[in-house]
């Protein structure tokens, strides 16, 4: 099966990254949210994302112009209708994706492949809300923010994922560009199970005064050569999907050190989220 028309639920973060990708490539692709301005917000984040390229002589006007037709904003979910791939970006949280998988499932063709973007929750308990014969083409596939920089996807077989399925997201993957690696379905998969306990630990150090989080970050920074400080990094990810993420590891796992942090618990109740909100472990002026 060749993918040729992708249905993307969710034009946060990491949904419009994934559209983007995916249209950048050649594929019609349609950006789901149940209210349609947070869609068409998805699609106007890819075109600045297009813009700036075009600005920094990196894209052809031509192909930013090619890329953007080939994208749709809709908030009918029905619009899965003529779906070979459904990819899943929404909230972290088990309740919103099994309701959209399962109001997803009557709607995609019987060939679509189910495809969840989950950063931890297992692919099985996603996989439950569709009905049997689809579970063969439920699959994780897990991309990295910024998703066109990032050049890779874990690939998360549940129970039932064939091996025909595995083979079609392995296809788009190199059509993408990106490299795979395969993970077992447990918490957090391979990347999080790794990096949380890292963001988990500087976000303790900070809290009790270890460093101020500019310097932790710098230690981070200059010290290990990273590309982001971990502060920076949770604040870019978001630290409403870092909490939720380390809940996820914390409940699987039941080890102290995945254990999100009083210092993050309180942010997020405070609508402190990073980046997107203009506050987190830093600030972020708008504009
Ligand atoms: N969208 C698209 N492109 C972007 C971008 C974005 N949001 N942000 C940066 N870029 C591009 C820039 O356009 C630039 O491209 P060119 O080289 O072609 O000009 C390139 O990335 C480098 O950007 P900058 O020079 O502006 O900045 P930088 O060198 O500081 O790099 C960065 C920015 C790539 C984000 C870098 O800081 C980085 O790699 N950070 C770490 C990112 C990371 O760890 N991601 C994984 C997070 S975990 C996750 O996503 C999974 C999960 O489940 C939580």
């Amino acid at each position: 099966m060749t993918v040729e028309r992708v249905f993307v639920a969710g034009a946060g973060l990491m949904g419009h990254g994934i559209a983007q990708v995916h249209a950048a490539i050649g594929k019609a692709v349609t950006v789901y949210e149940p209210e349609l301005t947070r869609a068409e917000a998805g699609v106007a984040r890819i075109a600045g994302n297009l813009e700036r390229a075009v600005a920094k002589g990196k894209l052809a006007p031509e192909a930013r112009e090619a890329t953007l037709a080939r994208l749709a904003a809709t908030a009918d979910i029905a619009a899965a209708a003529d779906a070979d791939l459904v990819v899943e970006a929404v909230f972290e949280d088990v309740e919103v994706k099994t309701g959209l998988w399962a109001a997803l499932d009557p709607i995609a063709p019987v060939h679509a492949v189910f495809a969840s973007n989950t950063s931890s929750i297992a692919i099985d308990r996603l996989a439950g809300a569709v009905s049997a014969p689809r579970r063969e083409r439920f699959v994780g596939m897990h991309f990295f923010s910024p998703v066109p920089v990032m050049p890779l996807i874990e690939l998360i077989r549940g129970t039932a994922t064939s091996d025909e399925t595995e083979a079609v997201v392995r296809t788009l993957a190199a059509e993408l560009g990106k490299q795979v690696i395969v993970s077992a379905d447990r918490p957090g998969f391979i990347v999080n199970r790794i990096l949380m306990p890292f963001l988990a630990e500087a976000m303790r150090a900070y809290e009790e005064g270890l460093g101020t989080a500019e310097d932790i970050d710098t230690g981070a920074k200059v010290g290990l050569n990273h590309p982001m400080g971990p502060l920076e990094l949770a604040d870019f990810i978001g630290l409403d999907v870092c909490l939720g993420i380390m809940r996820v590891l914390q409940e699987g796992f039941g080890q102290p050190h995945f254990a999100p942090p009083r210092v993050l618990e309180e942010l997020v109740a405070a609508g402190h989220l990073g980046q997107k909100t203009g506050r987190g472990f830093h600030a972020y002026p708008r504009g």
